[in-house]
């Protein structure tokens, strides 16, 4: 294998970079982000790896969600207390309905930067570059904000270590404690189908949080075996430049880490094996993710996974599959089968989102729920009947009453999206909709387990 730097990537052709017109004032910012201190510490992402691990053994069950494309505009401490809020109700409903270890990985603190199909955007007569994530460009359609402005990573940059420093105060302030779990509830469940479920969870934890304090092995103010503290985060590495400008050698077991985020992954548009995308992501020691679509085929996928991961180690690769409900069970299997026979460590986890994304006439980009849930139940019968573990789950939520995907406890329907369609990109889950999917994937978690007669 050829020898990896941090900056070995620039020798390969590198999909999905923004043109950015000022060369010089760019390279200045990427030098100036490589002076700023890491967002992540080396020992949380080995932690996160170890966590992957279990799952990957069926130990715990990995939730990780968050917006489609993170903005500037939606910047506020309500947004980011929701967005960590929906993440935890989730794990309650699967933690306490399938005894499964729940671990929470947000799409957050960093997910600025979008790989797109088209280089620009055309309205009529006009066409300006596509939006590409806040990182890069304006959402706005005019020819000033579409042009990629490197100032804006900077600000993308400050943007998540301030989400960073809120999401760690929440998680270390108590607010994740399971004591807690009624608050998390306040004023945020409105459909009462729901409600009534979630209450019963609640009840039911309450009782033996308080059980345990009665018998004394539970004190909030000294050890806390409930608490949800951990929190991770992640986000597509698809700016080279400013993720190697934010990876840092460890001086004692000289691994490298990309310090943007806990998780990194790497989209379906950027996978390519001789990409530099591939090639940064093989030298650092996170974990790390891949999207895989019905395009992938098992022997390019042994041959990127043994590139990524040459030791083979657990917890290291993630593989999502975001095949589309049409096409999993077609494809999955056979890569799936033969991860198993060569015996490649990976965590299997879905995302049912991306590959069942489609226009309406009236231009609303949507995804249906039920769509949603029927990838995700070929998904967990495909590793049924393989003898396989689904070890997680890859979502794009909101914690805001949008309207943005169809279905549901709501059920919301064409005519309705223009009510509340706020994505800056894909179309997310409302609160509803994913507290919805929580339970069809606690159900989906007991069958599996009852399957292996865990
Ligand atoms: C995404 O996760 O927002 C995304 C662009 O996914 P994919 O690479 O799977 O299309
Ligand atoms: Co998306």
């Amino acid at each position: 294998m050829k020898h990896w730097t941090k900056s070995s990537w620039k020798k390969y052709s590198a999909n999905q970079q923004p043109q950015w017109p000022d060369k010089i004032k760019y390279e200045k910012v990427i030098d100036e982000i490589a002076t700023y201190p890491p967002l992540i510490f080396d020992k949380e992402a080995e932690l996160l790896k170890q966590y992957l691990a279990d799952a990957s053994d069926g130990k715990n069950f990995v939730i990780q969600g968050g917006d489609c494309a993170e903005t500037f505009i939606d910047f506020n401490s309500k947004s980011i207390h929701d967005k960590l809020k929906i993440l935890l109700q989730m794990s309650v409903i699967i933690a306490h309905g399938a005894s499964s270890n729940v671990i929470r990985i947000g799409r957050i603190a960093g997910q600025f930067a979008k790989p797109r199909s088209m280089q620009s955007e055309i309205r009529g007569k006009d066409a300006f570059p596509s939006y590409r994530g806040d990182a890069i460009n304006d959402i706005e359609y005019n020819k000033i904000a579409r042009t990629p402005n490197p100032k804006r990573i900077i600000k993308a940059y400050h943007q998540s270590a301030a989400t960073l420093n809120l999401l760690r105060a929440f998680t270390n302030g108590g607010f994740t404690d399971l004591s807690k779990i009624k608050e998390w509830n306040e004023k945020f469940i409105a459909n009462s189908n729901t409600k009534e479920k979630y209450d019963e969870i609640v009840k039911k934890i309450n009782e033996s949080v308080k059980f345990f304090e009665t018998i004394g092995s539970y004190n909030p103010n000294y050890n806390m075996p409930f608490k949800m503290a951990e929190f991770f985060t992640s986000h597509e590495a698809l700016l080279l430049d400013y993720e190697s400008a934010l990876t840092h050698q460890n001086e004692i077991t000289n691994k490298w880490y990309c310090c943007s985020a806990h998780f990194l992954w790497v989209g379906n548009r950027t996978r390519n094996i001789e990409g530099a995308h591939i090639e940064f992501l093989r030298g650092i020691a996170n974990p790390i993710g891949m999207k895989i679509s019905s395009t992938m085929t098992p022997n390019d996928l042994l041959n990127l996974c043994n590139k990524l991961n040459p030791k083979n180690e657990k917890g290291k690769i993630t593989l999502i599959a975001r095949m589309g409900s049409k096409k999993i069970n077609d494809y999955l299997p056979d890569l799936v089968n033969i991860i198993k026979k060569e015996g490649l460590n990976v965590l299997w986890m879905c995302d049912p989102m991306h590959g069942n994304t489609y226009k309406l006439k009236s231009g609303y980009k949507t995804r249906d729920f039920d769509t949603i849930v029927n990838e995700l139940e070929s998904f967990f019968n495909i590793h049924n009947n393989c003898g396989t573990i689904p070890g997680g789950i890859h979502l794009e939520f909101t914690g805001e009453h949008v309207t943005e995907c169809l279905g549901g406890t709501d059920n919301i329907i064409d005519n309705d999206l223009e009510n509340q369609y706020d994505t800056a990109c894909d179309p997310r889950l409302n609160v509803n909709q994913s507290l919805e999917l929580a339970y069809r994937i606690t159900k989906l978690l007991i069958k599996n387990k009852e399957c292996n007669n865990v």
